[in-house]
């Protein structure tokens, strides 16, 4: 029998994104971002973002039918994020793939948005379970062992800032443009990472919890010192200040993984493999150290391409079809879930 032919339609927060996927095959993956909509506002506007998903939704879903070359009644199965995140724009989500799910005759899929992440590098690397994974992005920050759809043991995570957001707040404060991540690790480039002394936090604790708020503290105060003993900064000091941040969040992030490695490995599993996901992944230091951690132990190393790392439907319906092979479907009385913890 051939691979069911699944779509998945994602609106947890500020992507509007639809896909059609035959098995790992990605026949097509949409997304409609709002960032011009909340652009204004410094943040995501729940109202804004929830009115702009029902506006976008079935737009995203014919467009993604088109691109793939499929028609609705082709589709074997509707998957669609039903958690976690902002309720508004979940609700549309779930309600669109009910009415698609009950006209056609076909299953529905309720999808934990974090599963989805979680299980991306089986859909593009085809990683066997179970595999260590580290998310690491704006908004999250964890490591995993992930077992199956629907299995995953969490090894620790930040106890306050994800390191995107670090990124984003030490290029804040160096007047540096945004996204962080990108102009900091340019800037790293030409500075000497060993002129300013940034702290490592939480490595005399044990396990795989991390924390990231005293490194932007610790910046401000070099900052802060720089400006008054020389009325401002120099190239080199803001060179050098980047180098230090981005030296220490890798510090940090090898030896917690380093420690994730060996809890993980302690299972024996046949196939190990670590993965890396998140936009901090596009960062080569980061992902330079944590490569040579995996190839010292004998484990595979994987970093999914960002556009299925960032917030898409594909992840979506991808794991909706690992679903609806373990015959785990839902009903009509499928819930939208502003929380729900993996
Ligand atoms: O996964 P992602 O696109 O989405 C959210 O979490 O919303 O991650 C975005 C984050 C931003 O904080 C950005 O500064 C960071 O990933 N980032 C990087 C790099 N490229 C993007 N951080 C460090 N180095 C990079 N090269
Ligand atoms: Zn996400």
């Amino acid at each position: 029998m051939p691979d069911p032919i699944i779509l998945g339609l994602e609106s947890s927060c500020d992507d509007t994104a639809a896909a059609v996927l035959r098995g790992r095959e990605i026949l097509s993956s949409v997304v409609m971002g709002q960032t011009e909509l909340h652009a204004a506002f410094g943040g995501v506007v729940p109202e804004i973002a929830a009115r702009a998903h029902a506006e976008k939704l079935d737009l995203a879903v014919e467009e993604a039918l088109s691109q793939a070359g499929v028609t609705l009644r082709e589709v074997d199965a509707v998957a669609v994020t039903a958690g976690p995140g902002l309720i508004g724009g979940v609700l549309s989500g779930v309600m669109l793939a009910k009415g698609l799910a009950a006209g056609l005759g076909k299953p529905l899929i309720g999808v934990n948005h974090l599963a989805g992440h979680a299980l991306t590098p089986r859909l593009t690397d085809g990683l066997a379970y179970p595999y260590l994974m580290l998310l690491v992005s704006g908004g999250h920050c964890q490591f995993l062992t992930v077992r199956g759809p629907q299995d995953f043991t969490r090894l620790g995570g930040t106890i306050d800032d994800a390191p995107g957001e670090a990124f984003d707040k030490t290029a804040r404060l160096l007047g540096l443009p945004q996204p962080g991540g990108p102009s900091v690790e340019a800037e790293a480039k030409s500075g000497d990472e060993r002129r300013f002394r940034f702290p490592r936090p939480l490595l005399d604790r044990e396990g795989c919890d991390l924390s990231f708020s005293g490194l932007k503290t610790a910046l401000l105060r070099m900052r802060d010192a720089l400006v008054a003993e020389q009325g401002g900064l120099h190239a080199q000091d803001r060179a050098d200040l980047c180098a230090g941040f981005q030296a220490a969040v890798r510090d940090v992030l090898a030896e917690k993984t380093r420690r994730a490695l060996a809890l993980y490995l302690d299972e024996a599993p046949a196939e190990p493999a670590f993965a890396i996901a998140g936009g901090v992944a596009a960062n080569g230091a980061i992902r330079a150290a944590l490569e040579t951690l995996c190839a010292e132990r004998g484990v595979r190393f994987t970093a999914p391409p960002l556009r299925l790392c960032t917030d898409n439907a594909a992840m979506i319906a991808y794991a909706g079809g690992e679903l609806f092979a373990a015959g785990e479907t839902a009903d009509m009385t499928l819930a939208a879930r502003p929380r729900w913890p993996l």
